[in-house]
This record gives C-alpha cells, sequence and structure tokens, in this order.
C-alpha cells in the first residue's frame, strides 16, 4: 500500500519517516522543499506554542520531547542540544500540564525574576537548529525509501493515490478549503552571541525570545495574525531588539548577522483526523502554529495509529 504525503516541512518529513519505519511506501509531494520551507526557518525551541487543543497537544509534545532526547542520544544528531530557558508570567497561574512529564522543571525564585513580571519558571529542553535537521530529516526519509515529487495541487482530489495524509500547512486553505487557516507572521533576528540561558514570554502580544542555539541566538519575536508579508520590516527588528534587550541587557547589536521571517500555520485548534473523500481516505495533520517541530513525532505517531485504526483492519 502506497502514501502519498502531500507537504515537505517538519510535518510531511516526521510523518514519512514513521510510515517508512512501519513498512509503508511512501513518497511525499510537496511545492517546496527544504531549505525553502517555514519548518527551516522555525526558532526553534521545543515549546508548545499557539497550539490548541491542550488536552491533546500536552501528550503529543512530551512524545515530541523524548524522540528528540533518544535522536541526539543514540543517533547522534548533533543539532538538537539540551538549553534551559526562563519563562517570564505577568501573574501567578496554573502550570502547564506538560511540565509534570518533563526532566527538568522548576518555579522560580522571586529573586529571579525579572522587573514587571511576578512569576516564571524554568526547563530544559530541546533546541533545534533547524538548518541542519530539515535536511537531516530528509536524508532520512529517503535512506528509508522514501521518494519525494515536486507538484503542487487546488484541491485533495487532485492529489494522487488512495491514501492521503495531508501536511501541508498554510497550503490546506486552498487543499482543503480551509480558512480556519491563517498565517500568524513571525520575524526573527540572529545574533553570534550567547545569553547563557534562554529568556521568553510566550505571550502572543508581548511575544519575546532569547533562543540559544550553537551557531547563533535565536531572538523574537511577533506573532502578527493573518499578515502575509514574508519580508523583513525594520520596525520589527528594532521592536525585537527593544524587547529582548530588556530581558538580556548584555545583548550587543553590533553582534547581529541576519534575520528572517517566517508563516506560521495557525488554526483555532490543530487538525489531525480522518476525512473520506471521493473514496480517498485522507489524514489531516496540520494547524500547528508555532508548535510544529515541538508536536511532530507525536503527531506522526498519532497519524500511524489512525491508519491502522481506520484503513487496514
Ligand atoms: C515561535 O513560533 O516563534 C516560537 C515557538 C516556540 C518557542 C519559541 C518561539
Amino acid at each position: 500500500m502506497e502514501i502519498t504525503i502531500v507537504g515537505a516541512g517538519v510535518s510531511g518529513l516526521t510523518t514519512g519517516i514513521r510510515l517508512l519505519q512501519q513498512g509503508w511506501k511512501v513518497r511525499i509531494i510537496s511545492k517546496e522543499f527544504s531549505p525553502d520551507t517555514v519548518s527551516d526557518v522555525a526558532a526553534a525551541w521545543w515549546y508548545p506554542f499557539l497550539v490548541e487543543p491542550v488536552e491533546k497537544t500536552n501528550q503529543w509534545s512530551i512524545q515530541t520531547f523524548n524522540e528528540l532526547v533518544r535522536l541526539r542520544d543514540n543517533e547522534g544528531v548533533e543539532c538538537i542540544s539540551m538549553r534551559l530557558g526562563r519563562e517570564y508570567l505577568e501573574q501567578e497561574c496554573e502550570l502547564p500540564g506538560w511540565s509534570f512529564n518533563i526532566p527538568h522543571f522548576r518555579i522560580l525564585n522571586q529573586n529571579e525574576i525579572i522587573r514587571g513580571y511576578e512569576f516564571g519558571w524554568e526547563l530544559e529542553a530541546p533546541v533545534i537548529e533547524m538548518n541542519l535537521y530539515m535536511p537531516w530529516l530528509l536524508s532520512k526519509f529517503r535512506t528509508l525509501g522514501g521518494s519525494i515529487e515536486s507538484n503542487e495541487f487546488d484541491s485533495i482530489e487532485e492529489v494522487p493515490g488512495e491514501f492521503i495524509v495531508n501536511c501541508s500547512g498554510l497550503g490546506a486553505r486552498l487543499l482543503s478549503n480551509d480558512e480556519e487557516v491563517i498565517p500568524v507572521r513571525g520575524q526573527v533576528v540572529y545574533i553570534k552571541q550567547d545569553p547563557g540561558f534562554g529568556r521568553y514570554d510566550q505571550r502572543p502580544e508581548s511575544l519575546t525570545y532569547t533562543i540559544p542555539r550553537r551557531d547563533v541566538t535565536v531572538l523574537g519575536g511577533t506573532a502578527q495574525k493573518g499578515d502575509w508579508d514574508e519580508t523583513i520590516r525594520k520596525k520589527d527588528t528594532e521592536d525585537i531588539l527593544s524587547k529582548c534587550e530588556v530581558f538580556w541587557p548584555d545583548l550587543d547589536r553590533q553582534n547581529i548577522v541576519g534575520s528572517a521571517v517566517g508563516l506560521r500555520p495557525s488554526r483555532y485548534e490543530l487538525r489531525l483526523e480522518l476525512e473520506i473523500i471521493n473514496n480517498k481516505k485522507v489524514i489531516h495533520n496540520y494547524g500547528h502554529g508555532g508548535a510544529g517541530v515541538t508536536l511532530s513525532w507525536g503527531c506522526a505517531d498519532e497519524v500511524v495509529k489512525l491508519l491502522k485504526v481506520n484503513m487496514l483492519i
């Protein structure tokens, strides 16, 4: 049985690898491939951000956390590093469900919280260098026997094959006629300077982060709903830097080496379900918002489960 995946971002490639590992024949058809997908510019700290429903994403994010650690420890994937990060919050709140399932998570002491905030926590989580991880995923997919084709479609009915997994991200607006999928524009700045630990305010309206990777630190961010502009805006760069300087006073603008923009494929909630369209069995796996990498392995395993339950018996 052959499965056709539409989309070659982190969700498409990860799902492809899992399906191949289950013994299925898999091809990925996509308009864009690495390095031109939005996943290539993902920030990318493991953190369930801008994605619902939490009852499901908590579990899928933990599955992904564990797999990323396994890839680093057992398969030598060096572009995944474990880094400490501190999230600052305006007021005390309930701890996220996933916090009970990761090895290092603690509430910050009052003297560790920066001015203007009341509460916060520290966690250690994977940071992924997407410029290396995307080629690694693609190469793993091919080594396992997966094939790739370049093409684009106006609707899911046009996609060849009987079994389809729809990992088309923002493309699902057209492919599945789903207007609930909208871009949430993100701009980042790259700097060659290490803040020691990452610092975060993950509220969309005041989004601020410094994500230390081995090559650069990624400074963010913006979360502009419905904004399709893929050009770098000077004003956003200035806003990002001003916000990050409050979190990281030692930031030295002379160390800036670049910037990037990506459109997060957002939806009121992620869509992971089976739909039968004209005898085609389609599993949708899109709408991951700012958590494509964070949910990638958990969602891929869910696709496998759905396939087994709905198609093979
Ligand atoms: C982002 O989408 O900008 C993002 C996601 C997770 C962690 C940090 C930033």
